[in-house]
């Protein structure tokens, strides 16, 4: 059964589309067919993949909206651009705060992605959704379409502020839109292991959530993901010794066992 994963926090620049594209990356290593979908307007998945947001005229922002005249309320296809490090991409861009402004009239809105990726879903095995940061209907209607959610947190204390809005947001979807709605894990992010406020809450985020779901080791702070990205390449092509390979490897393997 293909896995459907949200890579969900409400919080910007905890490292979000940077794990879904490079966990995305090590899944397709371990053969399996991976698409990427970016339901973030600010279009850094798309970019991160080599795509020039700007110049693409069909997002993923066309299959959650339709014109007023079109009769046939089938959704339109998911653009997708293949074999791009070895995954699939259904790009964004700034189009995509448009089709979110629709969706806030439009009927059936909750399962509108889910509906789009009902043609597809046999052609992939894991699909991962970059979430924006946001608590607003595109990170609705991610949580709806997916199976299950990673939740990236940062390894800074402001990083728990936010996160028991997270959890009821998630426990509120599960109780009306999507009873099937998991929790995968926690992935602690961007730790630093010279700063001690970093252990601190390495120890936090492991009392708190540990109940509530797996807690992978810490992806360390390192400006290769940046410099990676500029690149638009995944980490394991800019440096295929990088000690965070292991991590995001070892994540991979608990999302093969979900
Ligand atoms: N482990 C890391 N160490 C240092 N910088 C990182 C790491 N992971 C991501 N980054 C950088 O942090 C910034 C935010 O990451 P991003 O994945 O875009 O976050 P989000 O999608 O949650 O907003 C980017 O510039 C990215 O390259
Ligand atoms: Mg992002």
């Amino acid at each position: 059964m293909t896995k459907i994963i949200a890579l969900f926090n409400q919080a910007g620049g905890v490292a979000k589309t940077t794990l879904t594209m490079n966990i995305g990356y090590h899944l397709q290593k371990c053969s399996h067919r991976v698409l990427l979908l970016d339901l973030d307007p600010q279009a850094s998945l798309t970019t991160f993949m080599g795509l020039e947001p700007e110049k693409l005229e069909i997002t993923i922002g066309n299959s959650l909206t339709e014109e007023e005249d079109d009769e046939d309320l089938t959704p339109k296809p998911i653009p997708i651009h293949s074999a791009i490090h070895g995954m699939s991409l259904a790009p964004s861009n700034i189009g995509l705060s448009a089709a979110e402004l629709f969706l806030v009239n439009a009927d059936m809105r909750d399962i509108r992605l889910k509906d789009a990726l009902e043609p597809i879903i046999k052609d992939y095995d894991f699909i991962l959704i970059d979430c924006p940061p946001s608590l607003g209907l595109l990170s609705y209607v991610s949580l709806v379409a997916a199976n299950y959610i990673l939740v990236p947190i940062q390894c800074q204390f402001k990083a728990f502020a936010g996160t028991n809005i997270l959890l009821k947001t998630v426990a509120r979807v599960k109780r009306r839109a999507n009873r099937g709605l998991q929790i995968a894990g926690f992935v602690p992010t961007l730790f630093d292991s010279r700063r001690s406020q970093d252990e601190r809450t390495l120890t936090a985020i492991k009392e708190r959530f540990s109940k509530v779901g797996t807690i992978y080791p810490p992806i360390p702070w390192s400006t290769s993901f940046a410099d990676a990205a500029e690149a638009r390449v995944p980490l394991a092509i800019y440096d295929k010794n990088h000690k965070a390979l292991t991590v995001l490897r070892n994540i991979v393997k608990g999302l093969e066992n979900l």
